[in-house]
């Protein structure tokens, strides 16, 4: 599953949330309607979270946010106005992605077409073969970017890959659309969108979904965001006006509860620092365990070829393994991940994490082997 736990198996409501939620209902006197933007407070504190607060598209005012339903819900708007607005374009999605960004981006009639992204049994980013397929896409395509802790793989652009495909994207007038769901988890909030905050300057628009799932623990509270840039303040305020429609023909308006929670925190320099707290620990234990798992690795298999999975970020690593060894886990030593070898590392435990690694080395032996 793809949820963080913490060292006793719990995914925890954070301290933070928990004393931003009593002090919202405390103060909530209504249960009527939000505006189908969502809370303007919230709004305004992710745009600036997320594109920081010196941003070209912020200080030229051509960057609209509307609160969504959780990361899923601001993709799904977003693939609609792409929709709406260009039917025939394609979008290029990252091979592999994230399970659900094909029914989200394909649901909404979008045609979806993957560029090489990462090599999983060589444990390796593909981009040379990534930008040479960009370089290729037609004028006007979209083109789906992960931010940080890319979701099934682990593996993220450096600062320089993410600039020369920030000029990439500009000069094939290619539309970016940012996904945004673990700001916070591969180093910190500002480090995390930095590559997205590059592209975001330098292309005249660009879409940008956020979800506060995972760095807010507010999974089914449905937190998130979008943001829209264009090309001036005009079109940003059509593409504005689009998204409301969509939303209004989607689900009218967002959840507030979880929203109402996050602004709270933003708004409070006290909660908000113990969310960073609690932010970087929920961090550190994913480092650790990747520290961990890679050392025990080594002992297990005798070599490195694992080694990788230390330097990777975020919940997820593909092993990089058959799907019959991923079978082996399961059946033979129950290590449960998906087919494609995709591993969460916050479902790991210090005290199992020797265990998993001599599973994987038997696993990798094949069917006859002993643990
Ligand atoms: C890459 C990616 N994008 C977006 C999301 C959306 O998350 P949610 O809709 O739960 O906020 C997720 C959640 O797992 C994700 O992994």
């Amino acid at each position: 599953m793809g949820v963080y736990r913490d060292l006793s198996g719990n995914t925890p409501v954070l301290a933070c949330v928990r004393r931003a939620e009593q002090a919202v209902l405390a103060a909530q006197t209504t249960k009527s309607y939000v505006a189908a933007a969502g809370r303007e407070e919230f709004n305004t504190a992710v745009e600036e979270m997320v594109l920081g607060s010196a941003h070209a598209a912020r200080r030229d005012r051509r960057a609209r946010t509307v609160q969504t339903p959780g990361g899923c819900g601001a993709l799904r708007v977003g693939a609609e106005l792409i929709r709406a607005a260009a039917p025939d374009v394609t979008i290029h999605v990252s091979d592999p992605t994230w399970g659900n960004h094909t029914p989200l981006l394909g649901g909404a009639g979008l045609r979806l077409e993957r560029y090489p992204y990462y090599d999983a049994a060589a444990h390796q980013l593909r981009v040379d073969a990534m930008f040479e397929r960009l370089d290729r896409a037609a004028e006007g395509d979209v083109v789906l970017l992960h931010a940080c802790c890319h979701n099934p793989t682990g593996a993220d652009l450096d600062p320089a890959q993410w600039q020369a495909l920030a000029q990439l994207v500009t000069r094939r007038r290619l539309v970016p659309f940012l996904d945004l769901a673990y700001q916070g988890f591969a180093v910190d909030l500002d480090a995390d969108a930095a590559g997205i905050r590059l592209v975001a300057e330098q292309v005249p628009e660009a879409l940008i979904a956020i979800s506060f799932s995972k760095n807010l623990g507010l999974y089914r509270e449905r937190a998130g965001a979008l943001v829209v840039i264009g090309e001036n303040a005009t079109r940003a305020d059509a593409m504005l006006s689009h998204v409301l429609q969509i939303a209004r023909s989607i689900y009218s308006m967002p959840p507030d509860h979880g929203a109402a929670i996050a602004a709270h925190i933003f708004a409070d320099p006290k909660l908000k620092g113990e969310w960073l707290e609690e932010l970087a620990a929920m961090r550190a234990r994913i480092d650790d365990m990747r520290g961990r798992l890679a050392q025990e690795l080594r002992k297990a298999t005798g070599g490195g070829t694992f080694d990788f999975i230390r330097t990777q970020r975020g919940m997820f690593s593909l092993l990089g393994v058959s799907t019959q060894a991923v079978e082996r886990l399961r059946e033979r030593h129950h290590i449960y991940m998906l087919s494609d070898s995709r591993m969460n590392l916050a479902g790991l435990m210090p005290h199992n994490v020797e265990y998993v690694a001599e599973s994987i080395a038997a696993s990798l032996r094949g069917p006859d082997s002993a643990r």
